[in-house]
């Protein structure tokens, strides 16, 4: 197998390639006077299995469209498979046509990923709510991995928790909630949030005992940072003695990271799928373990 990467990811492609003593193939990847991208694959990938590392934040479009061609040019020099790593997965939250006329993005991405030769995809905590298995939603094998587990060793080796209580912001994060709690040894629950528009939540608390306890808030995003600060707003009112805000994906758009800490977190925590001043876990482990493992396996069957 060899490794290579998108713009989006090139620090993370190298630390997959030295975690799995692969060779990272080198891209050229440039724009052209009027702004459409060049892509050219610079090593020699005839007969291989290509590993392409593509996170979607901040501009996606960009760099989903980036993806496409750097999967016709691996397929061009004659790549045998190619297996897409999506770090981030952007446009999951349309999965549904929630009022009439909307387009169906989550569909429309997974057939144009499908439609320009990509053989198996593997994503991290992906924003899945109404479709619960990314394996059902493609029709190539697709995998879901979690950097939950590490984001919660992270907290436990480097930040001093006494009495520490995990917490979701709402419902869908009673999945991480779960994980992290388990852990770092402690309990669990959710608050209650209700989506006003992209940019407008309301969270409400429910029975919390956060009295004098080290909360441990934990979600699959921050874009915004609404659903955090509002969750870290009403910790701190009921008496949290810290709170330690964590994500997989940090995406911060605007003043996001401000916002956080503005809020009351003592501390956020976040991994490389975006890199980030608080990517201090990197995910480059988790998915050389998935690669290595996947193909251990298939040459077994
Ligand atoms: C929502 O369901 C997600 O799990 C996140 O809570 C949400 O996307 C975070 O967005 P924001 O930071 O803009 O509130």
């Amino acid at each position: 197998m060899i490794i290579t990467s998108g713009t989006a990811s090139e620090v993370l492609g190298i630390k997959v390639a030295r975690e799995m003593k692969l060779l990272k193939s080198k891209m050229e990847i440039k724009r052209f006077p009027d702004g459409e991208k060049y892509v050219r694959v610079l090593d020699s990938v005839e007969g291989e299995e290509v590993a392409v590392i593509q996170s979607f934040y901040r501009t996606p479009d960009e760099f989903l469209f980036e993806y496409f061609l750097i999967v016709d040019a691996l397929r061009g020099s004659n790549a045998k498979r190619i297996v897409a790593v999506f770090p981030y997965f952007a446009y999951a939250r349309q999965d549904e046509r929630f009022k009439p006329g909307e387009a169906l993005s989550l569909e429309s991405v997974i057939k144009l990923i499908e439609s320009v030769g990509t053989d198996e995809v593997y994503t991290i905590d992906m924003h899945l709510h109404r479709v619960s298995d990314i394996g059902k939603a493609f029709n190539v094998p697709a995998y879901n991995l979690t950097a939950i587990p590490e984001i919660a060793k992270y907290i436990k080796k480097n930040i001093e928790l006494k009495d520490p209580v995990v917490l979701g912001p709402d419902e869908e994060s009673e999945q991480w909630a779960k994980v992290a709690a388990k852990q770092l040894d402690s309990r669990y629950d959710i608050l209650e949030k209700k989506r006003l528009s992209a940019e407008q939540i309301e969270i409400k608390p429910r029975s919390l005992d956060v009295k004098g306890k080290d909360v441990v808030l934990i979600d699959d995003m921050i874009s915004t940072g609404g659903t955090l600060a509002e969750a870290i707003k009403i910790i701190r009112k009921e008496g949290a003695r810290s709170v330690v805000a964590a994500c997989s994906h940090a995406v911060l758009v605007e003043n996001a990271y401000t916002r956080i800490f503005e809020a009351g977190a003592d501390y956020l925590v976040s991994t490389d799928t975006v890199p980030s001043p608080v990517s201090y876990v990197s995910v480059a482990g988790l998915i050389a373990d998935a690669l290595t493992k996947r193909l251990a396996q298939r040459k077994r069957d």
